[in-house]
């Protein structure tokens, strides 16, 4: 399938240092692989090293690119500041931040404790901004022509979404950031936008949020339009574009990328993709009759 295979096919990237949180699995991992492909130098970060070193060993062996690894908890602004130093001492430059790290729970919002929602507000908003405004002051201060910010979110990030709750907020919250500094930021040539998937199966997300059973009993391809869940090449594919400089004019958007799932939620009308043909057919013919009373 041409969505499975990569959109690019020379070194796009070449000589772009990319700096991926949460790149040491999932999503992260994928883009990361892809940037790896197309001649960037990516430094991939999380709380756990172990995990970075081996996601980092194996994609240079699969593409001959190179990785830098940094433990770094984008909770602490401290940490995500010496990453950024770690990143400047290693390759001199930063050209692009993808915040990708995240944390969620599912469950009942009555049932988390005031430090269980904190935890999933601190990974995903305060950790975005932490990044995002340690990135921003250093390209603002050393006057980089060139540089992106590219946020992961998600469709719940606009229409809410119950049993996420923690997520939902602090994602709509980094959506807000996105749209904001996309403005803001633009006369220091600092592009930001987000990318909203809907359902890839990862470990980190599906696991966590689909346990045991309940996979077998959500068949989550049947809430998306094309029947099929995304595959993380596509995801990289597009990841790849509005990192690169083909998308220089691309600046505050925010794009969906899920089969149509959130929108098939939304439409007043939508169920009725359940009404077979025989009954549109006698349906048809009491809406005319209607009409002649
Ligand atoms: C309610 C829970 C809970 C649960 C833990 N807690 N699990 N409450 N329901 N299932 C409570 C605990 O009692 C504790 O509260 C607090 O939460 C912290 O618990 P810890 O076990 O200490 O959690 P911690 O080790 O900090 O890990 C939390 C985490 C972890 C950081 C979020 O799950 C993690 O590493 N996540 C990263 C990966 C991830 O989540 N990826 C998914 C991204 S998916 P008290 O008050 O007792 O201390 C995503 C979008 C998916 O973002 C969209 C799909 C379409
Ligand atoms: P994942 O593999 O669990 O990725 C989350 C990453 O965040 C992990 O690598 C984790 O690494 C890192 N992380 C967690 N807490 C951190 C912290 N405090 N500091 C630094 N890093 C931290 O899940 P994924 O599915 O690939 O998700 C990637 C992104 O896509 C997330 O933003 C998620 O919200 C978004 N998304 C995913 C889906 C999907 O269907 N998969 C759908 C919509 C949106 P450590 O544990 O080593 O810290």
């Amino acid at each position: 399938m041409t969505y499975q295979q990569p959109m690019f096919k020379n070194e796009e990237l070449k000589d772009k240092v990319i700096v991926v949180t949460g790149g040491g699995s999932g999503l992260g991992e994928a883009m990361t692989r892809y940037f790896l492909q197309l001649g960037a130098k990516v430094v991939i970060t999380s709380r756990k090293l172990e995990k970075l070193t081996a996601t980092a060993e194996k994609l240079q062996k699969e593409t001959g690119g190179e990785v830098l690894t940094v433990a770094c908890d984008v909770r602490e602004y401290k940490a995500v500041e010496n990453m950024l130093a770690e990143t400047l001492k290693r390759f001199g430059k930063v050209d692009v931040l993808v915040n990708n790290a995240a944390g969620n729970f599912i469950s009942p919002t009555e049932r988390l404790s005031a430090r269980a929602f904190d935890i999933i507000i601190d990974i995903v908003l305060k950790g975005s901004k932490n990044c995002t405004l340690a990135f921003g002051k250093h390209w603002i201060k050393e006057k980089q022509a060139v540089s992106t910010v590219l946020n992961i979110v998600t469709t719940y990030a606009w229409t809410g979404s119950a049993y996420v709750v923690p997520s939902a907020t602090a994602k709509a919250g980094v959506l807000a950031m996105t749209r904001s500094l996309a403005v803001e930021w633009a006369k220091y040539g600092i592009r930001m936008n987000a990318i909203a998937p809907g359902p890839f199966p990862t470990k980190g997300a599906w696991d966590r949020l689909l346990p045991g059973e309940l996979k077998e009993k959500f068949d989550i391809k049947k809430k998306v339009p094309l029947k099929r869940v995304g595959e993380h090449q596509e995801l990289a594919n597009l990841a790849a574009y509005l990192v690169s400089d083909y998308s220089a004019y691309v600046n505050g958007e925010v794009i969906t990328i899920d089969g149509g799932e959130w929108l098939q939620g939304a439409g007043e009308f939508n169920m009725l993709e359940a009404v077979p043909q025989e009954l549109w057919d006698m349906l048809e013919m009491m809406i005319r009759a209607k009409k002649k009373e």
